[in-house]
């Protein structure tokens, strides 16, 4: 190991992950390029526009403007840990029904950030929902749907 890599220890959608990192390694270059969860996907790479977002210790962040290194010792999601068998999750079922993705590239993140909303507030309303998806851009939907997506997968998801 030479000064700029640093060993790391995180658990990666509830799996222990060891492993080596340069100290410039992206969070999202790490998931993508050497975990192979290239469900993250990679926008603006500027922090903007939220497509990279992904829950580490149960807070949506940017993994383009965090490091691996940074993760260290952390407990992250990333969008495949939303239906690791057949069945789809409640917010992907609601997402589905409503037509809330067109492309789709906001979609993982997207998910992610509503995953947080919904765990945080569990009641979510129509206006809750969507101040909070302010933070994640998407240039396919309008929102709308998203919005109706969020507060059926939140009544689901208390039942
Ligand atoms: S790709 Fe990370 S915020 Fe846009
Ligand atoms: S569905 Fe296309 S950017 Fe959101």
């Amino acid at each position: 190991m030479n000064t700029s890599s640093h060993e790391i220890s995180l658990t990666v959608n509830g799996r222990a992950v060891e492993a080596t990192v340069e100290s410039r390694l992206s969070l999202a270059d790490f998931l993508r390029r050497e975990l192979g969860l290239v469900g993250t996907h990679l926008g603006c790479e500027q922090g903007a526009c939220g497509a990279c977002t992904v829950l580490v210790d149960g807070r949506s962040v940017r993994s383009c403007i965090m490091l691996a290194v940074q993760a260290d010792e952390c407990e992250l999601r990333t969008v495949e840990s939303l239906a690791p068998g057949l069945a789809m999750h409640p917010l992907q079922d609601a997402f589905h029904k409503h037509q809330a993705l067109q492309c789709g590239f906001c979609t993982p993140g997207m998910l992610l950030r509503c995953l947080e909303l919904i765990e945080e507030n569990p009641d979510i309303t129509d206006e809750e929902a969507r101040e909070g998806i302010s933070s994640n851009s998407c240039r396919c939907t309008g929102y709308q749907y998203i919005v109706d997506a969020v507060v059926e997968a939140a009544e689901q998801m208390r039942q």
